[in-house]
């Protein structure tokens, strides 16, 4: 049982796998044509077809930003700004493209501090990485602060990873934010609520001159046309999202309790995940666990995680059965 990824482990709308399995021939031979699925993606956040890119998955967006951001050559290492703990493509993207990341430490209940933020920001940064709800611990940031920070550290782009906001229902995606912060871009996938990650969709909104830096390196054709058909189904089915957006509050609701049972820390998460401080040791718990058919992501190595990991909160049934096991491992480790 895959509850490492924060996949949707029931996988798409059984819309979507329809629409795949119609297609045909001329569609796995032509190149794909974007206008639909970004007209839906437009659509579905309430912007102009203008403030849409879609990415290979989020993933994509945050190397495109990345890239797009380092490409004034200057004599000082390009720096990217965020905390940590944090998802690890921010730091990957900056090194992979010869930068350096700077991490400011979150405190113990993963708030996010904007003055130290703020404060980290120099010369060198190009871009500075939030998360909203935060991963890994689904904590949610006030949204006046994230727009008070945008606001604050500009010309520097604020890229607001909304990874999770399907859960949380807090965006700041709206034309009128945009409008006033144009050096806001906010990510979104379609791997978690809709239950796409095999296919890969993402995208960054924005304003058109925002966008303009990333869309230039994005390939061309960076969706295939599986994903690219799929998308606009995926986004359609509103019931097939609202029903696994309450498997995931449900879930987290079971999670809580059976943790506040065992005595284990948690974090109030608004994603479709949650952080348990487990103890000394975690490593063990996650091979514990793994043995008995659930997989969890192990945190405990990452400054701001240590004893920690992290469980994917989405299918009921599925969470039925890792709350069983985690009581079964958690019992034999007293
Ligand atoms: C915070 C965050 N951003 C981005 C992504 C990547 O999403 P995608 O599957 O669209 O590449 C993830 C995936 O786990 C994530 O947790």
């Amino acid at each position: 049982m895959r509850l490492h990824l924060n996949e949707n482990t029931a996988g798409c709308s059984p819309a979507v796998l329809e629409t795949l399995r119609a297609l045909g021939r001329q569609d796995a031979g032509f190149y794909p044509d974007y206008g639909l699925a970004r007209a839906a993606v437009a659509r579905c956040f309430g912007v102009p077809d203008d403030h849409v890119l879609l990415t290979n998955g989020l993933d994509e967006g945050i190397l495109a930003a990345v890239a797009a951001a380092f490409r004034e050559r200057t004599a000082e290492t390009p720096e990217t700004v965020g905390v940590a703990p944090a998802f690890d493509m921010y730091e990957v993207c900056t090194t992979a493209l010869g930068g350096r990341m700077v991490t400011v430490a979150l405190d113990g209940q993963y708030n996010l501090d904007s003055d130290a933020v703020r404060a980290a920001v120099t010369r060198a940064t190009r871009i500075v990485f939030l998360t909203n709800p935060h991963n890994p611990s689904g904590v949610r940031w006030p949204l006046d602060d994230l727009r008070q920070l945008a606001r604050d550290i500009a010309p520097v782009p604020l890229f607001l990873d909304e990874a999770y906001a399907d859960f949380s229902g807090d965006t700041l995606i709206d034309a009128g934010t945009f409008a006033d912060l144009p050096n806001l871009v906010i990510g979104r996938t379609f791997s978690k609520a809709y239950g796409i990650a095999g296919l890969r969709a993402g995208a960054v909104i924005g304003a058109p001159d925002s966008l303009a830096p990333l869309a230039r390196v994005v390939p061309p054709y960076s969706l295939n046309a599986w994903a690219t058909a799929a998308l606009p189904v995926a986004i359609a089915d509103r019931g097939y999202r609202a029903w696994y957006l309450d498997q995931a509050a449900l879930s987290r609701r079971l999670l809580g309790e059976a943790c506040e049972r065992l005595g284990l820390q948690t974090w109030p998460s608004a994603a479709n995940f949650i952080l348990v401080r487990v103890g000394d040791r975690a490593s063990d718990i996650v091979a514990a666990l793994a043995a008995r058919g659930v997989v969890v992501r192990d945190r405990s190595k990452e400054i701001g995680c240590e004893q920690c990991i992290r469980i994917t909160a989405g299918i009921v049934d599925d969470t039925r059965r890792a709350v069983a096991a985690l009581e079964e491992v958690m019992c034999a480790a007293r």
